[in-house]
């Protein structure tokens, strides 16, 4: 479960990201988060997988503490949230397999266990053909496939998503979002950052608008209500 408590987040140049605002996503919840550019949506994010902190207020997320978390804590709390950006950040010299492998690396995961978990992800994102290629040989969907087995292959219980599917072609959006669906279906809770209207009005789930740093609408199974 996360809980923001009136956070507010101010950057250093004075910037106000984020004001007061409230919430409590459930486990096993799907939400997108929309609003205009510049209206708080990856601050919001960021704020949940511990890439920023809050200036006042309080967040928690699966009962820690995120926003006053102790260093050597961090890696207990980002293992439990996958990450999945617009542009999928996948490392250019390492292989699908590599990618995905990685993470599990950085956790010391038993090298056995690596093996037999990323065939895994690389067969639930359909994908298992793609393991040697290179991100380069890989179309943008193939490799916002890799960049969500990655995310999910240390089994987390949040994902959190900035506009997976900004850089991508409808078609292949909507394949994501059946992707996305099905980890959500498994047991994952999934947090969405979009401007895809035609998205959030057709796969219908809780919806949270932001404007200006605060949460203007928060509705279940809501429509995108926007003009972008
Ligand atoms: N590191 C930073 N330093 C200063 N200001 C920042 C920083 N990151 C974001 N901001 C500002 O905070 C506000 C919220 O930005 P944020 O990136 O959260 O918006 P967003 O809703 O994700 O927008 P978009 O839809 O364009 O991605 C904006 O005014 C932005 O310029
Ligand atoms: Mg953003």
């Amino acid at each position: 479960m996360i809980e923001m408590q009136d956070i507010w987040k101010t950057y250093a140049d004075g910037t106000h990201a984020l004001r007061g605002v409230s919430v409590r996503i459930d486990r096993n919840e799907f939400v997108y988060l929309v609003g205009p550019s510049g209206a708080g949506k990856s601050t919001f994010m960021k704020l949940i997988y511990r890439e920023e902190v809050p200036t006042k207020g309080q967040i928690s997320v699966n009962g820690f503490n995120v926003g006053r978390l102790k260093q050597r804590k961090i890696p207990y709390v980002r293992r439990n949230i996958g990450v999945v950006f617009q542009d999928f950040r996948l490392l250019p010299n390492l292989t699908a397999f590599e990618n995905i492998a990685f993470a599990m690396e950085v956790i010391e995961a038993p090298r056995k266990l690596i093996k037999r978990r990323v065939s895994e992800v690389l067969d639930l994102v359909g994908l298992k053909s793609k393991a040697n290629s290179l991100p380069a040989q890989l179309s943008g969907g193939e490799q916002q496939r890799i960049s969500i087995a990655r995310a999910i292959v240390n089994n987390p219980s949040v994902i959190v998503a900035d506009e997976p599917t900004g850089n991508l072609d409808p078609e292949t959006s909507w394949g994501i979002m059946n992707l996305l669906e099905e980890i959500n279906f498994r047991g994952t809770t999934i947090i969405m950052a979009t401007h895809n209207k035609e998205i959030v009005n057709t796969i219908r789930k809780r919806v949270i608008a932001i404007e200006g740093g605060q949460i203007v609408r928060d509705q279940v199974r809501g429509d995108y209500g926007y003009d972008i």
